[in-house]
């Protein structure tokens, strides 16, 4: 304890130097809170503005699908490439190692499978995303589903509210039913009530035609899921267009994990997301970066 005599007199003022107030890369979280900013700013690059989050919570509604059989052997190895790592706290406590040092988007609702009723879901408690200190709160979003749509966009509502008492954003993660049509306008109409509702960033799909108007409708972050496995030309064609049509990046899961050379694969990403590589250059780097291994 410094006794009053170590207290020397301030001189330095800068009187007349305005103090500098920063301004935040991220679209829409200007007046967020510090705590809610320093956890996306570990999500998303305050260089690039933008992120890899590697998913593989698949597991929670398929079971052991394919790649994620033994996520020890598939998965570790990929996680140094990625910004960001999106699991379930089941695959955090038994196989993500906690020296890897990296950002989690926690899966934060669940409560049904690909055998009966999905998303008819509930949260955890909050105590346990700050526990395995969660950067992210991962909540599905069933919008144009009747039977889920209140109940996932309370679901949504509830995270929001108390991921905020500790500074933890949310991750609003559309879904969308078979019977519903992966279009621009579903899209937007969806990724703008998370957004709404207070989602901080929001995870959707891409669509061939009008993304651009999705990313713009949106006046936060949306980073695109990977949907099902594409030959990697394909998806990185669709991991640039999303980029060039305004996406902060892509949450992705089977195009990763179920690649033929899965590391190749997630450099040849990150080769777009964060350097705008064109699709052409990030395969010419998969096929060199595939040999290599
Ligand atoms: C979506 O909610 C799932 O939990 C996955 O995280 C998501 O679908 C991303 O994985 P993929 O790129 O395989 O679609």
């Amino acid at each position: 304890m410094p006794d009053n005599d170590s207290i020397v007199k301030g001189k330095n003022f800068g009187i007349g130097t305005p103090q500098k107030t920063e301004g935040y890369f991220l679209k829409g979280s200007s007046h967020l809170d510090w705590g809610v900013k320093d956890r996306l700013s570990r999500v998303f690059s305050p260089k690039s503005g933008h992120s890899v989050m590697l998913a593989f919570d698949h597991g929670y509604i398929m079971g052991p699908t394919s790649g994620l059989e033994r996520m020890d052997l598939t998965i570790t190895p990929l996680i140094e490439y990625a910004d960001c790592i999106m699991c379930t706290r089941g695959a955090l406590r038994s196989v993500v190692p906690p020296t890897c040092n990296k950002p989690v988007s926690l899966r934060y609702s669940a409560g049904s499978t690909v055998l009966t009723d999905l998303n008819e879901e509930c949260v955890m408690d909050i105590e346990e995303a700050v526990r395995l200190n969660a950067s992210l709160l991962a909540v599905m979003v069933a919008v144009g589903d009747p039977k889920h749509e209140g109940l996932t966009i309370r679901n949504l509502t509830k995270t929001i509210d108390l991921g905020m008492k500790y500074g933890i954003p949310t991750l609003g993660v559309t879904a969308v039913g078979k019977e519903l049509v992966r279009d621009a306008r579903y899209l937007s109409l969806a990724s703008r009530i998370c957004a709404e509702n207070g989602a901080h960033v929001v995870k959707t799909y891409f669509c061939e035609n009008d993304f651009e108007q999705v990313t713009n409708s949106v006046p936060v972050p949306i980073v695109i899921a990977g949907g099902k496995k594409l030959p990697e030309k394909e998806a990185l064609e669709m991991a640039y267009q999303a980029i060039d049509q305004g996406a902060a990046g892509v949450d992705m899961g089977r195009n990763i994990f179920q690649a033929e050379h899965p590391i190749a694969m997630i450099q040849a990403i990150r080769s777009i997301v964060h350097e705008g590589n064109t699709s052409d250059k990030a395969y010419d780097l998969y096929q060199t970066l595939k040999n290599e291994q």
